[in-house]
C-alpha cells in the first residue's frame, strides 16, 4: 500500500527516485509524484497514472536538486486525483511529505488546523499530517528551537493515531530528511555520501546493500553524511546495519513478459532455495534454524493455529491438512482479519504460526500481536527478511525465494506449501512417523523442484487452453482434501489478475449450490489426482458434464478418465502426497496467467490491488 522513497545525497534526486518508484510500483499504482527541495523552494510534479507517465511529465518539467522524495499511491482517503497524489506540501509552503498508512484521527486534526488558518488542497489524511507538522514547525521556529524539523515531526506524531511510514523535508533545511514509522515499513539505505529511505530494499539495492530496518515508533534524522535514530520518546537507538543478500538483477524482469511469468518459471529454483540446508543429516526429517522453540516444546504442543490472508491463508490450509494427516495433531486456520476480533477460545498448549510473503500485511501483524497478547508463542513463515512480522514473531522460517514483484503470489505460495509439508514432517517424526517413512518423505520433498519443472513443461498446452476459455465470465475450481485449498487459490489467482468471476469449492460440495452456475459458458477446473477418492471426483465431473458444463481436468499421470468426460486434460506427474499441492498449483497459475494475458489485463498490477496490504 503505497511505495515511498526519500533521497539526500550528491546525485540528481529525481531520476534516482523515479527508478526507485518503478521498483516500488507493485505497492500501489494509481498515482505518483516527486518533490525536490532546492534553492529555497519545494517543487512538486505529481499526477494520476503510473510511474511511466510521471517520467514523461518530468521530461517536460524537470526537477533539479539532490534532495527529494517520491511516492506511488494506493488510494485510501480521497479518490484517485492529481490533487490527492503525494507528495503534499503544507499550506505555508514549509513542509513536504509522503506517507504510507492511514491517519485515523485526521478529522479532528483538520478541524484544529482550519481554526489556525491552514488550508487544504486535497481530501487526504496525509495533507492534514503535513499541516500539523508545519504548525509545530512554526511554533518551534518562533521559540528558536534546535533541530526544528525533527522536533516538529516528533510533536505531530505524538498526536497521531493510525499507521504511517513518512518522509518529511523542510524548505528551510535542504539536505535534511526526517522519516518515521508506525505500522508501515521503512528501511534506511546507507550509501557513499548519500542516504536513502524507502518502503523496501528493492528501491535501494541498485545503490547500496547496507540497510537498517526501522522499527515501529522510531524516527530517523538523516543528512547525506549521517543518520541518527531515536524513539518518539527521544531515546537514542543503536542502529543494526544489515546486508541485503540479493542483487538488483533479482528484481528485474529479464526476458519475461511479466514478473508473474518470471516468478512462475522460477519456482524450481525457489523451492531449492527454500529447502536448502533444512534436512537432518540422516535424511529423515526437517531442520529449521531460527524457530526459537525447542524440540521439546514442539513435542509438548497439543495443537497448532495458523493465521494469514489471501494466498498465504491457502498455504496455511494445506499446512493444516499436512499436519493433521501426517502428525495427527489438530490445527486451526483462520483469516488473520477475523482472528484479531473474534476472541476465539484457545487451547493452552497451542503454537501459533502466521504466514506472510511480505511480512508487512497489517491484518496478519495484528493477529500475531493478538496471539502474543494472549500469551502464546507465535512463529512466522515469511519471505520478508527484516519485515515487521519477522521482527515481532518469537521465531520463524524464512522462505528465501527472493523478491516477489508480481502482485499475484506464485513462487512465495509454493515455497509456503513446501514449508508447511516440512513442518508436518518435523512434527510427524517426533511422533509416529517411522525413520523409513521420514526418508521417503524427505526424498519426495527434494524431488519437488524437478516435478515442478515437468509441470511447467505443460505451459504451451495450457496457453492454448487459456485461449479457448479466455472469454468466459465465470469459472469453478474444484478439488478435494489437500487440493481444495489449491482450488481456492486457482480461483483467487484467476479473479485477481483477469477479473473473471471464479469460485473454489470442495468438488463434492459443488452440488450444494455452485452447480446452479453451470452452463455451457461456465467451465469447471477439476483436480483429479490418483488415489482413494478419484472415483468420487469422477462422479462430481459427471454431474457437471450432465449439465453441459465444460471440464478442464488436471490429472496425475496414471489417471484415465472415462472417454469424453473432460474437454481438456492437463497431466501432471504422479507424486507423494506432501508434494502434490505444490505440483498441482502450477497448471492453475499458468492458466490464470495466460487467460489474463489473453484478456489484455495488466497482469503484474491488477486493478484495485497492491502487493502488500498495510492498511486494515
Ligand atoms: C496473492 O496473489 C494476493 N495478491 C494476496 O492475496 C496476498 O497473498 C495477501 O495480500 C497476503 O499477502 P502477504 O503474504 O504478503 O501477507
Amino acid at each position: 500500500m503505497c511505495g515511498i522513497i526519500g533521497y539526500v545525497g550528491k546525485q540528481p534526486a529525481a531520476s534516482f527516485i523515479v527508478e526507485g518508484l518503478k521498483r516500488l510500483e507493485y505497492r500501489g499504482y494509481d498515482s505518483t509524484g516527486v518533490a525536490v527541495v532546492a534553492e529555497g523552494r519545494i517543487s512538486v510534479v505529481k499526477k494520476i497514472g503510473r510511474v511511466a507517465q510521471l517520467e514523461q511529465e518530468l521530461a517536460k518539467r524537470p526537477l533539479a536538486g539532490t534532495f527529494g522524495m517520491g511516492h506511488t499511491r494506493w488510494a485510501t482517503h480521497g479518490g484517485v486525483t492529481d490533487a490527492n497524489a503525494h507528495p503534499h506540501v503544507s499550506s505555508d509552503g514549509k513542509i513536504v511529505l509522503i506517507h504510507n498508512g492511514v491517519i485515523e484521527n485526521y478529522a479532528s486534526m483538520k478541524t484544529f488546523l482550519l481554526g489556525k488558518g491552514y488550508t487544504f488542497q486535497s481530501e487526504t489524511d496525509t495533507e492534514v499530517l503535513g499541516n500539523l507538522i508545519a504548525y509545530h514547525y512554526a511554533k518551534a521556529a518562533e521559540s528558536g528551537e534546535e533541530n526544528r524539523c525533527l522536533a516538529s515531526v516528533r510533536k505531530a506524531l505524538r498526536h497521531t493515531e493510525g499507521t504511517y511510514g513518512i518522509v518529511v523535508m523542510c524548505v528551510d533545511f535542504p539536505g535534511e530528511m526526517v522519516a518515521a514509522r508506525k505500522g508501515s515499513p521503512l528501511i534506511i539505505g546507507l550509501g557513499d555520501g548519500e542516504n536513502i529511505v524507502a518502503s523496501d530494499v528493492s528501491a535501494i539495492v541498485a545503490r547500496t546493500q547496507s540497510v537498517v530496518y526501522l522499527k515501529d515508533g522510531e524516527i530517523v534524522h538523516l543528512s547525506a553524511q549521517e543518520f541518527r535514530i531515536t524513539t518518539l520518546g527521544q531515546s537514542a537507538v543503536a542502529p543494526l546495519v544489515d546486508r541485503v543478500t540479493w542483487s538488483v538483477a533479482a528484481a528485474e524482469m529479464g526476458a519475461y513478459a511479466h514478473f508473474m511469468e518470471k516468478e512462475i518459471f522460477e519456482q524450481p529454483t525457489a523451492l531449492e532455495n527454500a529447502m536448502r540446508g533444512r534436512f537432518s543429516e540422516d535424511g529423515s526429517t526437517a531442520n529449521f534454524g531460527g524457530l526459537n522453540v525447542s524440540a521439546g516444546e514442539f513435542r509438548s504442543m497439543e495443537s497448532f493455529a495458523f493465521c494469514a490472508c489471501g494466498t498465504a491463508l491457502h498455504a496455511c490450509r494445506v499446512a493444516e491438512h499436512m499436519i493433521e494427516r501426517f502428525a495427527r495433531l489438530p490445527v486451526e486456520c483462520d483469516y488473520a482479519s477475523e482472528f484479531r476480533y473474534r476472541n476465539s477460545p484457545l487451547f493452552r498448549n497451542t503454537l501459533y504460526f502466521v504466514m506472510s510473503q511480505s511480512g508487512e500485511t497489517i491484518d496478519t501483524l495484528a493477529a500475531l500481536r493478538e496471539a502474543k497478547r494472549k500469551g502464546y508463542k507465535v512463529l512466522a513463515v515469511t519471505n520478508g527478511v527484516g519485515s515487521s512480522i519477522a521482527r515481532e514473531a518469537d521465531g520463524g522460517i524464512y522462505q528465501h525465494v527472493g523478491p516477489e514483484i508480481g502482485v499475484a503470489s506464485t513462487k512465495a505460495f509454493t515455497s509456503q506449501l513446501l514449508i508447511g509439508s516440512m513442518l508436518a514432517l518435523y512434527l510427524a517424526r517426533m511422533r509416529d512417523m517411522s525413520f523409513s517413512d521420514g526418508v521417503t518423505f524427505v526424498k519426495a520433498l527434494k524431488g519437488a523442484p524437478d516435478l515442478v519443472r515437468q509441470a511447467l513443461g505443460q505451459a504451451p498446452l495450457i496457453k492454448a487452453i487459456a485461449r479457448r476459455y479466455a472469454h468466459v465470465r465465470d469459472m469453478l475450481f474444484l478439488g478435494r482434501l489437500s487440493l481444495f485449498p489449491i482450488a481456492l487459490e486457482g480461483a483467487l489467482k484467476l479473479k485477481e489478475i483477469s477479473y473473471v468471476h471464479a469460485e473454489g469449492y470442495p468438488a463434492a460440495e459443488m452440488k450444494h449450490g455452485p452447480i446452479a452456475l453451470i452452463t455451457e459458458e461456465c467451465p469447471s477446473v477439476f483436480f483429479a489426482p490418483s488415489g482413494e477418492i478419484l472415483n468420487k471426483i469422477i462422479s462430481s465431473m459427471q454431474e457437471i458434464k450432465a449439465r453441459k458444463g465444460p471440464i478442464i481436468a488436471i490429472v496425475t499421470a496414471s489417471v484415465e478418465l472415462p472417454a469424453g468426460l473432460a474437454d481438456e486434460i492437463i497431466v501432471i506427474p504422479e507424486c507423494h502426497e506432501a508434494v502434490l499441492p505444490i505440483v498441482a498449483s502450477i497448471p492453475v497459475q499458468l492458466l490464470s496467467y495466460y487467460i489474463a494475458v489473453e484478456r489484455g489485463c495488466d497482469v503484474d498490477k491488477p486493478r484495485n490491488l497492491a502487493k502488500s496490504v498495510t492498511v486494515e
